[in-house]
């Protein structure tokens, strides 16, 4: 199977590449390494990938028509996933043009360089944030009224939107894969699991925002297992919860950082931030039925892995230094 992932070597990109690539899969991967993190965490993502013979990397913008041309005429692609954005509530409140230019015009290009070139399968990566602070949990694909409460948010449930649209007047087929938060390692930096945990091993302060919330944390692999059981199976135009179906409060979450790490935080807590949702909770029935997608890393044992990949990470760093 031939595929193109776009923003592949991104966290989630990179992890899907690799998986794709052990299942004998061509994989070829668009990404333009964004300054939104560091390139060097981005070519160290795709650093094992890149010798291997059936990857191909190219290095360019979503937003660029031809040379999503050239990049379509490389390979006669069989599916196309698609995980290129801007990611991040917080930042998109700050730049909501930046944001609505990449995660939608560059979302219609690629579609429109699909038309083009006769591809006809799309797993678009969306977000449980399109759900915003709907009172139903847990969060159900089909109910009515979401109500995205920042520019990111918004820029997933249109993109979702243009999926839609396609299938109805082109032919091409989508399923739109809801992530619920995602961890492990090669997380983006900006996120809190990142952050937290960066700040208790460093015995840093770090800082919680909103008393009350709670998350459906959901770890890398487990994504990586939803993706590649829904590419398989593109069938019209569809949407997908890939979560972990269970929810943890923030509090807790931070006590089992502490359990892992085997250091005390230390918290400064801070009022609600605008733009983040209070509570997310993935109904799992659709994906499991539709797709075969069965979460299997508990939050423990996926932080685990987290905390030792930033402790490797951070040794490396330290030895390349002396
Ligand atoms: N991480 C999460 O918790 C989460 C949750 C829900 C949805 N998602 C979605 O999953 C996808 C991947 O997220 P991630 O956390 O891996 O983010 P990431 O930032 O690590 O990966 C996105 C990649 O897209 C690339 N990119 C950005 N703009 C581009 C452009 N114009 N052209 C080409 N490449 C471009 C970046 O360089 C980056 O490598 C995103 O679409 C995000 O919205 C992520």
């Amino acid at each position: 199977m031939n595929v193109l992932i776009t923003g592949g070597a991104g966290f989630i990109g990179s992890h899907v590449a690799d998986h794709l690539l052990t299942m004998g899969c061509r994989v070829h991967v668009l990404d333009n390494f964004h300054t939104n993190y560091s390139r060097e965490q981005k070519l160290r993502n795709i650093h094992q990938s890149l010798g291997h013979p059936a990857y191909f990397l190219h290095e360019g913008d979503i937003r660029d028509a031809p040379y999503l041309t050239h990049v379509f005429r490389q390979g006669q692609f069989d599916v196309v996933i698609h995980l290129a954005a801007l990611p991040g509530v917080q930042a998109s409140l700050q730049r909501p043009d930046v944001y609505a230019d990449v995660n939608l015009n560059g979302t219609r290009t690629l579609l429109n360089a699909m038309h083009q070139s006769g591809v006809r399968k799309l797993i678009f990566g969306s977000s449980s944030s399109v759900y915003g602070d709907h009172p139903a949990m847990p969060l159900q694909e089909d109910c009515q009224h979401l109500f995205p409460i920042s520019p990111y948010a918004l820029t997933k449930y249109k993109g979702e939107q243009l999926c839609r649209h396609y299938h109805q007047q082109y032919g091409i087929e989508s399923t739109c894969l809801r992530f619920f938060t995602v961890y492990g390692p090669r997380q983006r930096p900006d996120m809190a699991i990142y952050q937290f945990l960066e700040a208790i091993r460093q015995q840093h302060q770090l800082t919680l925002y909103g008393k009350g919330t709670s998350r459906d944390y959901t770890f890398v692999a487990d994504i990586v297992q939803g993706i590649s059981k829904a590419m398989f199976r593109i069938d019209g135009f569809s949407i997908y919860n890939i979560g972990s179906g269970s929810y943890i409060s923030l509090r807790q979450l931070i006590t089992l950082m502490e359990d892992v790490t085997n250091q005390k935080a230390r918290i400064i807590q801070r009022p609600d931030r605008p733009g983040d949702v209070a509570h997310t909770w993935a109904d799992l029935t659709r994906s499991k039925q539709k797709l075969a997608y069965q979460p299997t890393t508990s939050l423990s044992e996926g932080l685990q892995q987290m905390a030792d990949w930033l402790a490797s990470r951070n040794a490396q760093a330290a030895l390349s230094r002396c």
